[in-house]
């Protein structure tokens, strides 16, 4: 046997379910026969509202880039966090959900365990080499009945799921593109982050990596 066996595009095959809650999964690979669609639907979303770099409400600037889609999207500066109708850059609606990102946000939802799903909101973050997102919990929705779907494109990555409380120790999981991890119930308010993204090139998304992140927020 050889290591070669595990290398990184063998964990991604079909069907492949990693359980890392009572109700949080990541879908290996879930993504990868949507992906020509998914990126081609984001190319007029990010002309209409492209990434931006966002403050904390205390000063300090995101590394990662930020965009949103749906008739909500979130934002953050000196006043808070949330969740507007209007795009603050643009003074404009946020580009409407593509079709393709309801259609994988059910799927994903569904193949986690959670049915009907219908994503309101989408955030887009793109991370360069460095970037990374502190430990959170997504709290910023009107309820938490409904699950995440959080879509990781290009460059891998490691996803920090915790628990309850910042300093709860986080599980360190590798995402790579395609991967889908999924987490509501139970499981909806765990903090989770992204450790700095490492230099590399992926063949389709270059020196980067994509994430995209279907939620129900109003
Ligand atoms: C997020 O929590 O908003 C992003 C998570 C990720 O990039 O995987
Ligand atoms: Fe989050």
């Amino acid at each position: 046997m050889t290591f070669d066996l595990f290398a990184d595009h063998d964990l991604q095959q079909p069907d492949r379910l990693d359980r890392i809650g009572e109700q949080a999964v990541v879908l290996r690979g879930f993504a990868l026969p949507w992906v020509d669609s998914l990126l081609a639907a984001l190319t007029p979303v990010l002309r209409q509202s492209p990434f931006r770099q966002m403050q904390t409400p205390g000063g300090y600037t995101m590394s990662a880039r930020l965009s949103s889609c749906g008739a909500l999207g979130w934002t953050t500066d000196h006043q808070g966090y949330r969740y507007s109708s209007v795009d603050p850059l643009t003074a404009q609606p946020w580009p409407a959900m593509p079709e393709v990102f309801l259609a994988l946000a059910e799927a994903a939802a569904s193949a986690a365990g959670f049915n009907t799903f219908v994503p309101d909101a989408c955030l887009i973050n793109t991370y360069c080499p460095g970037a990374k997102m502190s430990l959170h919990q997504d709290k910023n929705e009107r309820c938490f009945d409904a699950p995440i779907v959080s879509v990781s494109l290009g460059l891998p990555a490691v996803f920090q799921f915790g628990g309850f409380s910042r300093s709860d120790t986080a599980q360190r999981i590798s995402v790579f593109h395609g991967d889908i991890v999924v987490w509501g119930g139970v499981d909806r308010l765990r903090y989770h982050g992204v450790l700095p993204v490492k230099t590399g090139h992926h063949p389709l998304l270059g020196e980067q990596r994509l994430n995209i992140t279907l939620r129900k927020a109003g």
